[in-house]
């Protein structure tokens, strides 16, 4: 079996599959946003987690941020030389190939974010993709202990503010008054069409909440989606 077809991965904690059997796509209230929960991940997300913040501070791959977007992003998914980030790398593209069902994809870019207490992410749009994906790694919320998380405020929460959508305008059409996302969890693989508004809330829990992101298009898109 080649790399190209294989559908496992050997993971420090043993084989893996790339995508369990079990592990289904479901609508979000907006069926342009899917869902995916992966069950397995104490079996990765302790070495993945590591790696992430090792790489925090990495020359190449690393970059801080005053806490507007986070406090720091580690770039290129595909490049950390880490088994378990290879299995979540190929499940994202996974996810792209099944829900849009194509055989083609393009990695425009994928990164890491990491917020710490006080962080946040304005509504935004991503450029360059089609389709993006999110991985909620660490929430933070198990070590949930104090904080203003009153209501959900306080816990990073990921909600869409897109006057398109629906779900963010319960009072009259097109009108955004309600930002709103699925209620998230370690494990879960959200992907949407990348021109949706989003945003990230005030994060004010005491460990670090990380995800993983993905801006893909079924080909490759002219330009650099970074600066030099
Ligand atoms: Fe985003």
């Amino acid at each position: 079996m080649t790399q190209a077809t294989a559908t496992t991965l050997a993971l420090e904690a043993g084989e893996i599959e790339i995508w369990p059997q079990s592990v289904a796509i479901q609508d979000w209230i907006e069926p342009t946003v899917k869902i995916a929960v992966f069950e397995d991940t104490a079996r990765f997300h302790p070495r993945l987690i590591e790696r992430v913040l090792a790489l925090e501070t990495d020359p190449v791959l690393g970059k801080t941020f005053p806490g507007y977007v986070g406090s720091a992003k580690v770039y290129h998914v595909d490049r950390w030389n880490c088994p378990e980030a290879e299995l979540i790398h190929r499940r994202a593209l996974e996810m792209f190939h099944r829900v849009l069902g194509t055989d083609k994809v393009s990695v425009d870019l994928s990164w890491s974010n990491i917020y710490r207490n006080g962080d946040y992410c304005l509504p935004h749009s991503h450029v360059r993709s089609t389709a993006s994906i999110v991985y909620f790694l660490e929430l933070g919320l198990d070590a949930e202990s104090d904080g203003d998380t009153h209501g959900g405020a306080g816990r990073g929460r990921f909600m869409f503010t897109d006057p398109r959508m629906k779900v963010c305008c319960r009072e009259e059409a097109q009108a955004m008054t309600t930002p709103g996302g699925p209620i998230a969890c370690n494990g879960m693989m959200l992907m949407f069409p990348s021109a949706l508004v989003h945003m990230v809330d005030v994060y004010r829990l005491p460990g670090p909440r990380i995800t993983l992101s993905w801006n893909l298009n079924e080909d490759p898109v002219p330009g650099a989606p970074l600066p030099a």
